[in-house]
């Protein structure tokens, strides 16, 4: 037995390699034997030959009993999970197998800035979520995080539900009254689920904010390609070791491919092997650098790095704003000018990502072209900032967003829309946090924001549930 079952995925990817195998067996390409032209100097044939599938000694990723078993368990042991589940279809593939484990015809507390992946876990579960209020930052109007106290109120309103997801960190990488809340959800014995979904790396040192299984949240779903080098879509939940609800691995056994990509799940093993090498020092180093470059960057006139004075911030998100141009304004001068691509621009700011590991001339470049751009928007005059307030409206909803997403529908011109059941998201991507979801009531502020369009949504037109439907079907 042990020897076997303790060898990790890539052990036996590469021992299945070496073999020099003859494939009568998926994929189609046969071990990169056959390679579209379009793609044959793009990637390097190795890569076609660790596209494998479940055979061999290459175990079963809804059945593990070998060397994906053995990743898993080294992943689960390495944040101090109970258990851990590698995920091919991002963070929201595992959101959505939480959800259908604990919210399935269920309330659910919903802070309202939860990403659109959230709700879709929501509408397959046809949870009901009880929207709460969320506290919003007075310069930039982004969500930062739910109040405590506004939690303990709503527990004592709704006494039957029983269940919590929280989004942390931001987007933007804050991380807001995050210990309070869980603390008080777990005192009060509520369930609570952790969307980490940009704090994977959190566990790594103590100068990020807490990590999810250590605040003591239920279930936690990390995103590791957003912040680590695992490759796009890679992703985990983590089970914390004392929870003791339906098996999440139950939903993903229902909503992952059973062709899972071999070469997400060797990313997923190779990161873990990586964060245990690197352990808290590169990440030390990382952001030694970053704070001294942000700090270097404060003698900028026209361009500022904001520095939220509301919750603990994570030092590898880096957010611009300039008094003379639009966030979406910086970026385009960066990529245009620089080639330098940012994670997501909106009116106010533009947001950046550091990698754990920062290649030498990469912050170089960066502060030239910052200083650059700053020198040049020197003669441009002051922008007038868009004000925002402090706490998110909570929108009305007549229709469960389940019930609206089967209820029929027409199209609308945006200012027809007032007043109506809203029966599509309304989003921007990224972030990916609704201004409106599925059964919500369109209110003037949404009209007003599309209208002027705050947001960037470049909305027209909206898809609306037709008049009567919320009669029909009630909540
Ligand atoms: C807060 C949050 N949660 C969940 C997701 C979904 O993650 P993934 O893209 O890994 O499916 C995202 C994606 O941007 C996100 O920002």
């Amino acid at each position: 037995m042990g020897k076997k079952e303790k060898a990790t995925l890539i052990e036996n990817l590469k021992k299945h390699i070496n073999l020099k195998p003859l494939s009568f067996h998926t994929p189609g390409h046969k071990n990169g034997e056959i390679i579209p032209a379009a793609l044959q100097n793009l990637w390097p044939q190795e890569i076609w030959k660790s596209d494998l599938t479940e055979i061999g000694n290459l175990d079963n990723l809804h059945a593990p009993q070998g060397c994906l078993k053995e990743a898993q368990r080294r992943a689960a042991q390495l944040v101090g999970a109970k258990k851990t589940y590698f995920l091919v279809n991002g963070s929201s593939v595992g959101l959505h197998a939480a959800l259908l484990a604990l919210s399935y015809q269920k309330q659910i507390f919903v802070p309202r800035h939860v990403h659109k992946a959230v709700y879709n876990g929501i509408i397959l579960a046809g949870a009901q979520p009880i929207s709460l209020p969320v506290t919003l930052d007075k310069d930039l109007g982004i969500p930062l995080g739910i109040e405590p106290e506004v939690l303990e109120k709503y527990i004592h309103l709704y006494p039957e539900c029983k269940l919590l997801i929280l989004p942390n960190p931001t987007y933007q990488g804050i991380s807001y009254k995050i210990k309070e809340t869980v603390q008080l959800a777990k005192e009060r014995g509520l369930t609570v689920i952790l969307d980490e979904a940009h704090g994977s790396h959190f566990f790594l040192h103590s100068d990020f904010p807490e990590d999810g299984l250590s605040l003591g949240a239920d279930l936690v779903i990390q995103s590791w390609h957003k912040t680590l080098p695992a490759l796009t879509q890679a992703a985990v939940l983590h089970v914390n070791r004392n929870y003791k609800g339906p098996d999440p691995g139950d939903f993903l056994r229902m909503l992952q491919t059973t062709s899972p990509s071999y070469l997400l799940l060797a990313s997923l093993d190779g990161c873990r092997s990586w964060l245990e090498d690197v352990g808290d020092t590169l990440p030390a180093k990382t952001i030694t650098q970053i704070c001294a470059f942000k700090q270097e960057m404060q003698d900028l006139k026209n361009i500022r790095i904001i520095s939220f004075s509301q919750g603990e911030v994570d030092p590898l998100k880096m957010c611009l704003s300039s008094n003379k141009v639009s966030g979406y304004g910086l970026a385009d001068f960066l990529f245009e000018n620089y080639h330098i691509y940012v994670e997501l621009a909106e009116v106010e700011y533009c947001l950046l990502i550091f990698g754990l590991d920062i290649p030498n001339n990469q912050l170089q470049l960066l502060g030239k072209a910052l200083r650059e751009i700053d020198k040049s928007l020197e003669p441009l005059p002051e922008r007038e900032k868009t004000r925002f307030g402090q706490e998110s409206l909570l929108p009305l909803s007549l229709l469960s967003p389940q019930k609206a997403v089967y209820a029929p529908k027409e199209v609308v011109s945006v200012e027809k829309a007032l007043g109506r059941i809203c029966g599509e998201y309304i989003v921007k991507y990224p972030p990916g946090v609704p201004l409106v979801i599925p059964g919500e009531v369109i209110s003037e502020a949404v009209i007003n924001t599309l209208r002027e369009d705050k947001r960037g949504l470049g909305k027209t037109n909206v898809l609306v549930v037709k008049p009567g439907e919320e009669k029909n079907h009630g909540w």
